[in-house]
């Protein structure tokens, strides 16, 4: 069987958002921006849509205090302010962190939650409009239900899901990710690549999808290091875009899996991109999983025509590393936390306590 879902309205290449904000908006609307301080502006994303509100006299609100993996604190009071302004939908821009806080803020002002209720899917019965513009090609939020926001009573990395945070629209212009500098583009493309590989080792993976796992992952791996090498390259930017979306549709079917789950305390702890934690743990996973989804990542090697050790290889010369050790006392005091988290129902094959050992032993 099969089951497929995706109501967000993507728009996706050169001008999309210019050309196609304008007629879905209008001057009943007040959207809030939420943002980074930085990001909307640099990928000239802000300068874009002020022109299109203020043409069409819409009022809008700027939150710019989304930092990266964006904190339960922020998130409300961007809707506190939200509700204040009697804004009535939000505009994330940015990459994952302020696309999922605009999704964040969106189901925190439309159910007035309070304190940790936003990771209990049953008080979220509302939401308000969310409309994304992602600057990065990595995240995929722009195209699922889900939002990952630090809990600051734990200061803890935790996912949540409701289908109420589908974005209704996206909008997807690689020229908004020229800007971005060589490392940004390789981690968040990583992510990307990350996403389209758990699609294909989740217990819910589905054949609906694999087109665009092959796809993606084929994009990412022939295309990544010429971007790296071209930054400019809009023709570049525009395959790892792509691959960045399918990224977000398969994980919005499958769920993400242990490969997720294991990178959330490394990013906390020692202060590395979410991409690059998930990246440092990739190939580990892969030899961990290819048992149970043999068939399927040999099929994937074909399509890429290529051996699975060139992909090991090619994961090699990425360079992702931390430079050093996890220290033990950190292993020891998250292999709870990591078996606990919701990704680690999609694995494909049971992981116990030793598993996350060995994994974050392997790290350097
Ligand atoms: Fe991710």
């Amino acid at each position: 069987m099969f089951k497929y879902t995706m109501p967000t309205n993507i728009f996706f290449g050169k001008d999309c958002l210019k050309n196609n904000l304008v007629s879905n908006i209008d001057v009943n609307d007040k959207p809030l921006i939420v943002t980074g301080k930085r990001s909307a502006i640099v990928s000239g994303v802000q300068t874009d849509i002020l022109e299109i509100l203020k043409n069409k006299k819409i009022e809008y609100e700027i939150f710019n205090k989304i930092t990266e993996n964006p904190k339960l604190k922020t998130v409300h009071e961007g809707a506190e302010y939200f509700l204040k302004n009697n804004c009535n939908m939000v505009i994330g821009v940015g990459g994952g962190s302020p696309i999922d806080s605009a999704k964040a803020i969106s189901v925190i002002a439309g159910n007035k939650l309070k304190n940790r209720e936003i990771y209990n899917s049953k008080k979220i019965k509302n939401a308000y409009p969310i409309i994304s513009i992602p600057t990065t090609s990595g995240t995929g939020t722009e195209a699922t239900q889900y939002s990952v926001i630090t809990d600051s009573n734990i200061d803890k990395k935790v996912g949540f899901g409701t289908p109420l945070m589908f974005p209704k629209f996206s909008f997807l212009d690689p020229k908004y990710t020229i800007s971005l500098p060589k490392i940004i583009t390789r981690d968040t493309a990583v992510d990307a690549l990350s996403h389209l590989l758990e699609g294909l080792y989740s217990k819910k993976r589905s054949k609906i999808v694999y087109p665009m796992i092959f796809n993606g992952v084929k994009l990412i791996f022939e295309n990544l290091k010429n971007t790296i090498n071209d930054l400019e390259n809009i023709k570049l930017r525009e395959k790892l875009m792509l691959a960045s979306l399918w990224g977000g549709i398969v994980i919005a079917q499958t769920g993400s899996t242990m490969q997720h789950a294991i990178g959330y305390p490394v990013t906390n702890k020692y202060s590395i991109s979410h991409g690059l934690a998930n990246g440092i743990v990739m190939k580990t996973v892969m030899k961990k999983y290819y048992p149970a989804v043999t068939k399927d990542l040999n099929e994937l090697f074909d399509f890429l025509d290529i051996k699975k050790n060139d992909f090991y290889e090619w994961l090699i010369s990425l360079d992702l590393t931390i430079g050093k050790k996890l220290d033990t006392e950190f292993i020891e005091n998250n292999i709870a936390t990591v078996l606990n988290t919701h990704n680690m129902a999609n694995n494909p094959i049971k992981i116990v306590a030793n598993d996350i050992r060995n994994i974050y032993n392997k790290i350097n």
